[in-house]
């Protein structure tokens, strides 16, 4: 990762998956549960209950209705997330008898085509869905089943001879490790990486996704023609698979979730940062701007061409997308509703800002509340490691 001077990198969670559960933490899900759905009846007697769950066991077990809400209740805490409007959206989908890594592979293809369809070609339009999969939580004190991936879908990156790279940089340390648990790449820059799935029973087995769960966007230009040629492409489907779900006190580390796309994740990032595909200077010059010096804003004037073309291409497609401007007012709406329910909406103002046109944002313009509330979904250290690296810790055998 390279550091950037005076960059506020929010620290890695340190987890410790050896404790109990803790029963002030279960008691407060379990009100804001019970007080946010009245059908969910009195409190009283479930909290008894959990209680002494948690005495005898250490634990206790979520009901369908408490995990499904729960898992909602994440996503509205997420304070980096922008899309927060739909979060009652989510669908649940309760993986938690699941165990093999075979088993959990199939679920998780079946989890890319309840978000996104089946990919085939000249399929009509279908819009993107937010879902989850939550698999077995953590029990304290045991090994658990784990995805080393950073994201279900994600592009391998090859360092070429001459030290240039093919593919995504940030994932050329996860290729390389993949390389040497034995999976072979094409070689292109766009080659879908497998899933690393970690099991205690079976230890870290490599899935290649069917093709059939992978949709994906190709990139061309609502003007240029030459843009096309570039052989640019993008997956329809972000989904987040390293985060560890935290659920009344209760450890999910395997449940990846899905939203859709905001076009400048894609257009102002991962296709434009410097030590990402690294695209403006190729774009500059298909645009033949002079980029002899920065005050022809060529960086400026290439980004917004290859924004243009990420949410054009996805319209035309039929691949729900949206853009940032449209991303922000419901973001604000959002804001606007929680506080009609007399709920603090917890933001982090580096992240809801988008990388492009920041003050043409409404959310630009004012300050949020930055608060670290529960349920949610933290990133542990050893799961960002791992999630660059492909390499376990030497401490975890
Ligand atoms: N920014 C990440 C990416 O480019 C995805 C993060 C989640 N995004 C979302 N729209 N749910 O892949």
């Amino acid at each position: 990762m390279t550091a950037v001077p005076g960059y506020r990198q929010q620290p890695p969670v340190e987890w410790d998956p050896t404790t109990p559960v803790d029963p002030a933490e279960a008691e407060e899900f379990l009100r804001r549960c019970h007080a946010e759905n009245p059908h969910f009846g009195p409190v009283e007697p479930r909290l008894a209950d959990v209680r002494a769950r948690i005495a005898a066991t250490g634990t206790y077990d979520h009901t369908p209705a408490e995990l499904t809400y729960g898992a909602k209740l994440a996503w509205r805490n997420s304070s980096r997330c922008i899309g927060r409007l739909y979060w009652q959206s989510l669908t649940v989908l309760d993986r938690r008898h699941v165990r093999g890594s075979a088993q959990i592979f199939s679920l998780l293809v079946q989890h890319l085509t309840t978000a996104a369809g089946e990919a085939r070609p000249g399929r009509a339009a279908v819009p993107i869905r937010p879902v989850i999969s939550v698999f077995a939580p953590a029990v304290p004190g045991r090994p658990y089943a784990r995805i080393w991936n950073e994201q279900l879908i994600r592009y391998a990156g090859y360092r070429t001879g001459d030290g240039r790279v093919v593919g995504d940089p940030r994932y050329v340390e996860f290729t390389e490790s993949m390389r040497d648990l034995g999976w072979r790449g094409k070689g292109e820059a766009f080659d879908v990486l497998p899933l690393a799935i970690e099991t205690p029973e079976e230890g870290v087995r490599l899935y290649d996704l069917p093709e059939h769960a992978v949709l994906e966007v190709p990139l061309a230009h609502p003007e240029h023609d030459g843009f096309a040629e570039l052989g640019l492409r993008w997956h329809a489907v972000p989904a987040i698979a390293n985060m560890r779900l935290s659920i009344g006190g209760i450890d999910y580390p395997l449940a990846p979730f899905n939203g859709w796309y905001m076009g400048t994740e894609i257009g102002a990032r991962n296709l434009a940062d410097a030590d990402r595909y690294n695209l403006l200077p190729v774009v500059a010059r298909l645009f033949g701007l002079d980029t002899s010096h920065e005050e022809s804003l060529w960086r400026d004037r290439a980004l917004v061409e290859v924004n243009r073309a990420v949410l054009w291409s996805f319209d035309r497609a039929g691949v729900r997308i949206s853009d940032h401007h449209t991303e922000s007012r419901r973001f604000l709406k959002h804001v606007e509703r929680e506080e009609r329910y007399g709920r603090r909406v917890p933001a982090d103002w580096t992240w809801i800002v988008p990388p492009v046109s920041g003050g043409l944002t409404p959310v630009f313009h004012r300050y949020y509340d930055e608060m670290d509330l529960r349920p949610n979904f933290l990133l542990d250290a050893e799961a960002l490691e791992l999630g660059r690296t492909g390499r376990p810790a030497p401490t975890r055998e």
